[in-house]
């Protein structure tokens, strides 16, 4: 073996299976800047501070309106979901919106589901103390497979919980199989509650990706720091500047990372060369109709009940059941 194919070796060795995929994602992604990296990459430790911190922006309408929505139906919610059920949430990294959710409905028990152990571990300390009375088991799984759910012998109905639009980083056909995977893991008879972003005016829109003190700037940058951190990688992050675009056609939010000059630099051997203007798309951001909304539920195996909009129509929390 050469000295040169050596080394490789060895720096290949240090990086996680996890990190292999991030090189792997990014490099495949730089060869076809149509390609968009997969949003979940943005969401290192720092990227989920700072995204936390973009839920407290003014600009930022969704977290702040969904929150309100479980408020204000909260007897609403009790009368169509009733209580005692087994809750299970998709992703802990909403759990501040968790606690409306428990008091409106009053779970017997609450099982979150999320990739980051640490933010479990977190949020159900805190839930636990709200509610001492309440069963929780977290599971630290990826929820876009099927996860298999703790036995519980009371055989407790069912509610699933997804919320903040999260389900708009997906295009709709891989939204539609997070549904159906959804439903295999809730089983049948389930429901679901989940929130969903609407198509609305640019002028509201786009600020929200695009905030004044640029904390969105800087949640979309650290994907770039984040990979030199990680993957030992020497991009020059000054040479990018972050962009979030409207697609008409597909009805979202695009963050886009522009080259600002012409960028080269190595990543596991590979010289990567962007020309200016070149972008790293990074994020998408789904907006619905209401109608549409409702297609996207049936064509992921869910029959929507109920529905519940702010007065704006900015943002709506759907009840669906399971259709099968
Ligand atoms: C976590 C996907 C719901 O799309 O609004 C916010 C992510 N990105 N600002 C969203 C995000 C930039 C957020 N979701």
């Amino acid at each position: 073996m050469t000295a040169a194919s050596q080394t490789l070796v060895q720096s290949l060795a240090q990086l996680t299976p996890e990190q292999v995929e991030l090189r792997d994602d990014f490099i495949r992604c730089c060869r076809d800047t149509r390609q968009t990296m997969p949003a979940r990459w943005l969401y290192d430790h720092r990227g989920s501070e700072l995204f936390e911190e973009i839920t407290t922006l003014t600009e930022y309408y969704p977290t702040r309106t969904e929150l309100g929505l479980l408020r204000d139906a909260a007897a609403k919610l009790h009368e169509a979901i009733g209580e005692g059920r087994m809750l299970i949430e998709f992703g802990a990294g909403s759990a501040h919106k968790t606690p409306a959710l428990i008091e409106a409905i009053r779970p017997a028990r609450y099982v979150p589901i999320d990739v980051s152990g640490d933010y479990l571990r977190e949020s159900s300390a805190e839930l636990a103390k709200a509610f001492p009375d309440l069963e929780i088991e977290p599971i630290e799984a990826d929820f876009n497979r099927a996860v298999p759910l703790p036995h519980c012998p009371r055989r407790l109905p069912i509610i699933g919980f997804f919320a903040g639009s999260t389900i708009g980083n997906l295009t709709p056909f891989e939204a539609t199989d997070l549904l159906r995977r959804m439903g295999e893991t809730l089983g049948d008879d389930a429901l679901l509650l989940i929130g969903m972003d609407r198509v609305k005016s640019l002028d509201v829109l786009l600020p929200a990706y695009d905030d004044a003190r640029g904390v969105t700037a800087a949640f979309n940058l650290n994907l770039l720091h984040r990979i030199n951190r990680e993957l030992d990688c020497n991009i020059p992050v000054e040479a990018f500047a972050h962009e979030a675009r409207w697609s008409e056609p597909r009805t979202r939010i695009e963050m886009h990372l522009v080259a600002l000059r012409d960028v080269e630099f190595s990543l596991g051997g590979e010289r990567i060369s962007f020309g200016k203007g070149a972008t790293i798309h990074t994020e998408n951001s789904h907006k619905y109709r209401f109608e549409e909304a409702r297609m996207l539920l049936r064509c992921g195996g869910w029959e929507p009940i109920d529905a519940w909009s702010d007065p704006a129509d900015h943002f709506t929390l759907f009840l669906a059941r399971r259709d099968s």
